[in-house]
């Protein structure tokens, strides 16, 4: 089975990462499906779409997330921020994005990723997602992550029916015994420690694998080798002729 594409940070190689022109973009190439984005929870109650927790790379903007308010960090241009990879072809202004807004514009069309950043994400994740569930999102239409597993746990105990991700940098002991323990959907690897074994035990015990992130040939080839489930690529159309030759 071909792994599944998955958009980190949007279409990210196109478009500045996690703003909307990216997710329009992944929305936009037909293999997409699913959405990764980053979320903070701010001091004032909102949901904000960035990866970093300070806001310098990708937006015209200097100073901490968790530290700026709403106002301050909807003013930043997050469309071409200093840190930004030169093959963006847009430099339009683009605001950093609300979960709302990226939850509205998904619409249901893909899965989403959502990846719990900061601290204190699981409530107000979970009051959102609600929000969603009672419009008529389904539960299978999102995947809750985090590299945070206190947060990560404490989510899945407010929100049981949501599938969650566990994200591991290097090589967890027991490999996906914990994922299991908390009733994970998947774990996330990332690409430079993935191995066979991993992936084998993951699978035994009804877990998917997903690798992050890939930008290499012979990366999507060893993970498709190794029979991972997904792949987080910022380059969507690149990663897809990769795997069309392979499988
Ligand atoms: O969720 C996969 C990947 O996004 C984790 O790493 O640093 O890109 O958020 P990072
Ligand atoms: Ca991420």
């Amino acid at each position: 089975m071909k792994p599944i594409l998955i958009a980190h940070r949007g279409a990210s190689a196109m478009e500045p990462e996690n703003t909307l022109a990216s997710f329009k973009k992944a929305l936009a190439f037909p293999f997409t499906k699913m959405i990764e984005l980053d979320v903070y929870a701010i001091p004032s109650g909102e949901l904000m779409v960035i990866h970093d927790d300070k806001v310098d790379r990708t937006t015209n903007g200097h100073g901490y997330v968790m530290e700026s308010s709403f106002e301050f960090l909807r003013s930043l241009d997050a469309g071409g921020g200093r840190g930004q990879g030169k093959s963006k072809s847009s430099r339009r202004r683009e605001k950093i994005p609300t979960l709302n807004e990226v939850l509205d514009l998904i619409n249901r069309r893909v899965k989403v990723n959502i990846e719990l950043k900061g601290e204190n994400t699981a409530e107000p994740v979970k009051k959102i997602l609600q929000e969603y569930l009672a419009k008529g999102w389904k539960h299978d239409d999102y995947l809750v992550s985090s590299f945070n597993h206190e947060e990560l746990r404490k989510f899945k105990r407010l929100l049981p029916e949501i599938p969650v991700g566990v994200l591991f940098v290097g090589i967890p002991l027991g490999y996906a015994k914990y994922a299991q323990g908390i009733k994970a959907y998947s774990i996330h690897l990332s690409v430079e420690f993935a191995n066979q074994e991993m992936v084998d035990d993951a699978h035994r015990r009804g877990i998917k694998v997903f690798c992050w992130t890939l930008e290499e040939a012979d990366e999507i080839e060893r993970m498709c080798k190794l029979g991972v489930d997904g792949i987080f690529v910022n380059d969507l159309k690149f990663a897809y002729g990769v795997l069309r030759k392979l499988c």
